[in-house]
């Protein structure tokens, strides 16, 4: 067994994965399973990856697995897989706790992670890995700021970020077509709606402020940021997002 990195599951998030591994200077090898045959074949020309046989020959061939499967049939697919006690499990399937993947990878031990996808392949996005572990924590650092939770409880809530993500463009979008339906053109609409969140978030990770403080910096009691906020909670814009995350959560942790 070498130090390979594998992959089970070869569709979009294995393809942001491996490119920004890549980007970030992973020079290892990567083996990747053979189901999503555009996607391996474009990942082979493309980064270097080599396309196993079967699904048991990159369990056979990496020490480090990262599973990136559908999350409906991850469970079974892993049942037909033999694992022993030096492999090193990472799901990034969302839903399937410890509870499910540990007795199917056993001996095998085994975390789980959550990623945005897209912003990784930039090395840009955050990864929530838990349980914590030096050589995954190593390896997810090549895809952006790596984040550990202190809990598996703390980790089920956190993990909702993902539809949060996902949802953030459709977010971003809405605003952006908002600019274009008065004449902004698409060009300018897009990198100004971008720009803006993408600078307010970089205030936000760095800044040593608390929330009061940073809103307070940038609103004018009065002024025009104070009126988008007042019509937003009014019509229910601001909370609809936590029955929308909350209902995410029951899903993913069947609660
Ligand atoms: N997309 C993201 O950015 C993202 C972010 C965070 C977490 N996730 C999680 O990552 C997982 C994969 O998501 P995805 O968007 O990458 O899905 P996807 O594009 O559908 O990729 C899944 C891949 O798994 C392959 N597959 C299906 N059955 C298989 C089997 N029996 N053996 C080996 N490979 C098999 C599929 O191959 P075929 O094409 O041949 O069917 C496909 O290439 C999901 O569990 C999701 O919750 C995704």
């Amino acid at each position: 067994m070498t130090q390979a990195l594998g992959i089970l599951g070869t569709g979009a998030l294995a393809a942001h994965l491996v490119t920004g591994l890549r980007a970030g200077g992973f020079n290892a090898e990567i083996i990747v399973s053979p189901r999503g045959a555009n996607v391996a074949a474009t990942l082979a020309a493309e980064h270097s990856v080599q396309v196993a046989a079967s699904n048991q020959e990159v369990i056979d061939r990496a020490r480090m697995v990262l599973v990136c499967l559908p999350a409906a049939h991850g469970a079974n697919i892993l049942r037909d897989l033999v694992f022993n006690a030096e492999h090193s499990i990472c799901s990034a399937m969302a839903g399937l706790g410890p509870d499910v993947l540990s007795p199917l990878a056993a001996p095998a031990s085994v975390s789980q992670v959550m990623m945005p996808g897209a912003s990784n392949a930039i090395g840009a996005g955050p990864c929530l890995l838990f349980p914590a572990g030096q050589e995954w924590q190593a390896l997810l650092a090549y895809l952006g700021p790596v984040l550990v939770p202190s809990s598996q409880a703390e980790y089920d809530i956190a993990a909702v970020f993902g539809a949060l993500s996902g949802a953030s463009f459709v977010l971003m979008q809405a605003l952006a077509t908002w600019f274009e339906r008065r004449g902004i053109a698409p060009e300018l609409a897009r990198p100004l709606v971008a720009a803006t969140l993408a600078g307010n978030a970089a205030v936000l990770r760095d800044a040593p402020h608390d929330w009061d403080a940073i809103i307070a910096s940038v609103a004018t009691p009065g002024g025009v940021t104070e009126q988008l906020v007042g019509a937003l909670g009014q019509s229910g814009g601001l909370t609809a997002w936590d029955a929308g995350l909350d209902a995410v959560l029951k899903r993913m942790t069947k609660g």
